[in-house]
């Protein structure tokens, strides 16, 4: 697809980072954009944003709230744009809601990992399954799902682990890979991308836990901060001993410093993904670090979970940092 102009997306998760940033940029193309999010107030703010940065004539901009790991809200969400854009066909899917969280198969509790699980996985293919007779058509469609380089590679950083999170995002680059084949056999008007985002400044961290515990508060609770401390002492073994204060001030800190120290932006990142998609790319890798990790993996497959594997790398800050 050269040109988003006069072309109607779906998108998950528009409420802040690259969500947020990607209905901007479609919108300023001429794109007319369905967002669903769990935050209405957020989505609201994409929405301003976008009126701030100039809605061209005729393009519709709608928001709509659904968790993307319940399929009937799913569906609830693909009627509600349906009826407001008054259409039957979609051009694009950008299925890239998405959650930290779940560290470890031992010590995150079954309900957090299930839940990390399912925003990651079964949001993108319910919002597949939802929208494809819509796709089917269109003359010609594209569906843009983000993974992670934990989507190639399951862990923080080295020693930190990443349970499931990185199953999920496995499971999102095998489904779109396998789409490729499958499209072009049974529905070749439709492409398939896969996005693997290195370490990007969003506010996952953040939103992360708003979403796991559904809690707005910055008060973290005991069973919180017992899986938070864990993590953090896989990355500084002092953190074990740390206060539960200390702790809850440690994660506020991970959380703004993730934002903060991101080598790429997410409005870079969203650029980076619409360029990718216009050049028919089925993998996007976005950002230097993504780039360098996965030569890295290819190049030494056996070597990706020694603790040096990173070294001499330079400024590499985890990605995905969820909440624990
Ligand atoms: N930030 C990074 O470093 C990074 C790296 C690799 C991959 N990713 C992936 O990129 C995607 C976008 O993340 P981001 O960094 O922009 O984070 P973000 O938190 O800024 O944006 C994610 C959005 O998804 C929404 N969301 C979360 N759970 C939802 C649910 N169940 N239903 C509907 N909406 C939900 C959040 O409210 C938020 O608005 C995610 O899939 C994430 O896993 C991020």
């Amino acid at each position: 697809m050269k040109s988003f102009n006069g072309r109607i997306a779906a998108l998950t998760g528009g409420g802040t980072g690259m969500g947020r940033e990607l209905v901007r940029q479609l919108v300023a193309e001429g794109c007319s954009v369905a967002m669903c999010d769990v935050s209405g107030a957020n989505m609201a703010e994409t929405k301003r944003l976008c009126e701030v940065d100039g809605v061209p004539q005729g393009v519709r901009i709608t928001a709509h709230i659904a968790d993307v790991s319940d399929e009937a809200q799913v569906l609830g969400f693909r009627d509600a744009a349906v009826r407001a854009h008054e259409t039957d066909r979609l051009h694009l899917l950008f299925n890239n809601a998405g959650i930290g969280g779940g560290s470890s198969i031992v010590t995150s509790s079954r309900e957090e990992w299930e839940r990390t699980f399912n925003v990651n996985w079964y949001g993108v293919y319910y919002n597949t399954r939802a929208y494809l007779p819509l796709l089917l058509k269109a003359d010609e469609a594209h569906i843009v799902n983000t993974s992670s380089i934990n989507g190639f590679w399951a862990c923080l950083m080295p020693g930190v682990s990443q349970s499931a999170y990185s199953a999920a995002k496995f499971a999102v680059k095998g489904f779109t890979e396998s789409m490729i084949t499958d499209l072009r056999n049974t529905a070749p008007h439709i492409k398939a991308s896969i996005v693997m985002p290195g370490h990007i400044g969003t506010d996952i961290a953040i939103n992360t836990r708003r979403v796991l515990t559904g809690s707005d508060s910055d008060e973290m609770s005991p069973a919180e901060i017992a899986t938070a401390r864990n993590m953090l002492a896989s990355m500084a073994p002092a953190m074990a001993n740390a206060s539960d204060s200390d702790v809850q001030h440690a994660m506020l800190e991970f959380g703004k410093r993730f934002k903060e120290t991101a080598p790429t932006s997410a409005a870079q990142a969203a650029k980076i993904i619409l360029d990718g998609v216009k050049a028919d790319r089925w993998r996007i890798l976005v950002g230097d670090d993504a780039e360098a990790i996965d030569a890295r993996v290819r190049s030494d497959p056996e070597a990706a979970y020694n603790l040096d594997f990173l070294q001499g790398f330079g400024s590499y800050i985890a990605p995905d940092s969820g909440q624990s």
